[in-house]
């Protein structure tokens, strides 16, 4: 098994991947059926969406985990400039290994690649966001040292911001 940089030619395999562990998620989460969902909001989810594909393939920071010539992990970061006080700190975006290829390190592996390469880049901190209850994640994590600071983030949908009407 070998980890190595995205390339642009991973490009279908990953989205296949990432999609696959998308659909996991959301079918724990949501009612409606995947196949019931708008197909231009599932073309905009994922660091393998057209619009956000590009970002992560020239970061530097994004990488496969490869068995015998097939995509089994991939892991997208990149890198965020002062931000939490930090100059350079590495933005994980999203991470995924195959199922079938699951606790057996791979994505340890990943995660570590990003940290390598980040140290390299000059990276005060690395971010990665974690579903509270993705206790799998939370124990990768856990594992190569990150700590949970219980920060709770606020978020604001910017679609349609004329329409929302904030005083
Ligand atoms: C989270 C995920 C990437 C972990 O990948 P993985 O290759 O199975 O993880 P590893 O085999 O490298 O596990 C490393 C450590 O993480 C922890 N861990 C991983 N999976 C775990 C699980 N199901 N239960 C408890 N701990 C787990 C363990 O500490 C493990 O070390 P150990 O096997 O020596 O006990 C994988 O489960 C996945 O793709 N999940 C779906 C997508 C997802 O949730 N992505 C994360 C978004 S932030």
């Amino acid at each position: 098994m070998e980890i190595r940089p995205l390339k642009l030619r991973d490009l279908e395999n990953v989205r296949e991947l990432e999609i696959a562990c998308i659909r996991e998620y959301f079918s724990e989460i949501l009612e409606n059926k995947w196949e019931d969902l708008p197909q231009d909001w599932k073309d905009n989810l994922g660091s393998t969406s057209k619009k956000a594909f590009k970002t992560y393939l020239s970061s530097g920071l994004s990488f496969v985990a490869e068995e015998d010539g097939e995509i089994v992990g991939c892991i997208f970061a990149q890198m965020l400039h002062n931000i939490y006080d930090a100059e350079n700190m590495v933005w994980v975006d999203n991470m995924c290994v195959h199922s079938y290829f699951r606790r057996l390190g791979i994505g340890y592996k990943l995660l570590k690649a990003v940290m390598d390469e980040g140290h390299k880049q000059g990276a005060n901190i690395v971010h990665s966001a974690i579903q509270p209850k993705n206790q799998p994640s939370i124990m990768l994590h856990k594992k190569l040292g990150f700590f949970m600071d219980r920060r709770d983030i606020a978020l604001f949908d910017m679609n349609d911001y004329n329409k929302k009407n904030v005083l």
